[in-house]
């Protein structure tokens, strides 16, 4: 065999290998939800975690319980408290954050997106607010005291693509003309 064509397939090998690690990793990952049994953007949140490949389990019985249980503070609470390999994920946090959290595994109690900002992934419609997903350090972490893991933020993606993607070179010399 040609020796381009086989490193060619040895490399597409190796990426596809990569890839079924990756999508492996979230598939055999059971992530056991609490929330209330009316939550619409709860259901939506489990719909966004199952189409990034996790097993979900849901209990609706509220969050409150395991929430303080987790050692999350009630200034980081949200709708819904998920546990997954020993983290404790606090409201509307995106799967890819999560997948990052389980790569990484930090010395940490897990991940929080606060409240419920417009445009996490279960809260999405016509408007989208910047947010961070912040990351719990220390058990009953207060907000202001954790850190942000990502920061999301919809309007400066949106001031990205409105710039011109190609400028109109200036006319130099004696072709220059008056507007
Ligand atoms: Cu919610
Ligand atoms: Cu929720």
């Amino acid at each position: 065999m040609n020796k381009r064509i086989s490193n060619l397939l040895i490399g597409s090998l190796f990426s596809a290998g990569l890839l079924s690690i990756a999508s492996h990793t979230a598939a055999t990952t059971t992530v056991e939800v609490y929330k209330s049994p009316t939550c619409g953007c709860c259901a939506k949140w489990v719909d966004h975690m199952r189409d990034h490949g996790f097993t979900v389990k849901t209990h609706d019985v509220g969050n409150k319980e395991i929430r303080k249980k987790s050692g999350i503070s009630s200034s980081l609470g949200s709708c819904h408290t998920a546990l997954v390999n020993g983290y404790a994920i606090e409201g509307h946090v995106p799967a890819p954050d999560i997948i990052r959290l389980l790569k990484e595994k930090p010395k940490a109690v897990g991940l929080a997106v606060p409240d419920m900002p417009h445009g996490t992934p279960g809260m999405e419609g016509a408007r989208s607010d910047p947010y961070n997903v912040l990351l719990i350090t220390e058990p009953d972490q207060e907000r202001k005291d954790t850190k942000i893991y990502k920061r999301y933020d919809p309007h400066a993606q949106q001031a990205k693509q409105s710039q011109p993607a190609h400028v109109e070179p200036q006319q130099t010399g004696s072709v220059m003309r008056l507007k």
